[in-house]
């Protein structure tokens, strides 16, 4: 169960039931530490929002993104400020509603613009916004084709022809421009990730402005398999460095590098824990069926990710005794009516097993990994309410969601 102990999540479970959200406090703050050789950490909180999270990112130094109204207030809450600290919150996305406008007017948050509506869309309310540019280089990579967000297929950023055009409005209206960003996919690796630091430096020089800042994006990779490697800060940080200290020379004064990861921080600070219900078998599958759906963790079902899932039996001496028979394969799945819904599968919807030691009714599994675009991106389908969130720190416990109830679902709909 390596970062939790298996009697504590047998107590959170106990006290806030299943399904359940466990975070591991220092895990993310170890995390935060690997990267700290860059001027600014920018945390991606679409990766898990929760205001706990964003606490403790604001508490080790951490900056913030922000892709809609609802994560710039999630920001403010947890106590972000530009008034404080200009560069506390930034706003990325490539359209700005009504809602998220007014709000980065209100306090004054640099916005991070990726497209060329979303510029005037700015310039109109305030002509010298401070801003970025989010330029598409023209590639990108991510563990799946729905989180590469570079080349011709992506609807992210402004792309390298419009660039020149983009520029000239900008300065015509008197924008502020902070820096130039990148961000070429979600789970990509060192060897993409590092071509996207020549870009950036030939884009700066295409662009043909000065700037205060670079920023690298996120898709910092995080393990999930036995295999996977931890991605290498520091040579990761020297690369862009040297891309930093081309682009110095070009402009001739210093500027800030800024790295903006999600995933990385959280992903493997976290578990999904929930209870078995069922076991049945099929021609072709040992089923185990448990309490958590795509309603919870929808990475299975939407991509093919691979979460480790481990048993959490019920009695703790239950596992060494059992486990002299070995482990079998199972697949996972959950309780929705969608045969989707399927924790151990591939990319292609193809159900895949694990092999899982002597699980039984009323034991639970951990779904390893889950920190990241696990809670995030959870939904009410099947009309199951959200699963609470649960943060451990300093040998202590404490809720930080709780669980949503039927009646909160219902009473969106009573008018
Ligand atoms: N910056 C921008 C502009 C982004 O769009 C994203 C992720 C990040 C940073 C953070 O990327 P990260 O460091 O977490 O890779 N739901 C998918 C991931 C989608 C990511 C979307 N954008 C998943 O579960 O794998």
């Amino acid at each position: 169960m390596t970062i939790f102990n298996p009697d504590t999540l047998r107590e959170i479970a106990q006290q806030y039931g299943t399904p359940l959200w466990v975070y591991d406090a220092p895990t993310i703050r170890q995390k935060i530490e690997l990267l700290r050789d860059f001027d600014v950490i920018r945390y991606a909180q679409k990766a898990s929002s929760n205001i706990h999270i964003l606490r403790l990112m604001r508490e080790a130094g951490v900056m913030v993104d922000a892709v809609s109204a609802g994560e710039i207030e999630r920001s403010l809450a947890a106590g972000y400020s530009n008034q404080d600290n200009p560069e506390s919150i930034v706003f990325t996305a490539d359209v700005i509603d009504r809602e998220a406008l007014a709000l980065v007017i209100q306090h004054n948050i640099p916005v991070n613009i990726g497209s060329l509506d979303m510029l005037h869309r700015i310039a109109e309310v305030d002509s010298h916004h401070p801003v970025w540019l989010r330029v598409n280089p023209g590639f990108g990579h991510g563990h799946s084709d729905k989180t590469n967000t570079g080349g011709p297929n992506s609807k992210h950023g402004i792309s390298l022809e419009d660039l020149p055009e983009v520029v000239a409005l900008l300065q015509q209206y008197g924008l502020d421009l902070i820096g130039i960003h990148m961000h070429i996919g979600s789970g990509s690796d060192f060897a993409h990730l590092s071509l996207a630091c020549q870009a950036m430096v030939e884009i700066v020089k295409l662009a043909n402005v000065d700037i205060r800042a670079i920023s690298t994006g996120g898709g910092l990779p995080a393990p999930y398999l036995k295999n996977d490697v931890e991605l290498d800060t520091h040579s990761f940080f020297r690369l862009w460095d040297e891309a930093r200290k081309d682009i110095e020379n070009h402009l001739g004064h210093a500027i800030t590098l800024e790295v903006e990861p999600g995933r990385f921080l959280v992903a493997n600070a976290g578990v999904l824990v929930a209870e078995i219900h069922c076991l049945k078998s099929t021609a072709q599958h040992r089923f185990v069926l448990v309490d958590a759906g795509f309603n919870d963790l929808l990475r299975p079902s939407m991509y093919g990710s691979y979460h480790k899932i481990e048993v959490l039996h019920k009695a703790a001496t239950q596992q060494s005794v059992n486990s002299m028979h070995g482990k079998r394969e199972y697949a996972v799945a959950g309780p929705l009516c969608e045969s989707g819904d399927v924790f151990t599968q591939d990319e292609n919807g193809v159900i895949c097993h694990q092999a899982l030691d002597n699980p039984r009714v009323g034991d639970m599994l951990v779904f390893k990994d889950a920190g990241g675009y696990g809670a995030a991106m959870s939904s009410n389908y099947n009309s199951r309410p959200l699963a609470p969130e649960v943060m451990i720190d300093e040998g202590q416990y404490r809720l930080i969601r709780k669980r949503q109830t039927i009646r909160d679902l219902l009473s969106l709909e009573m008018i």
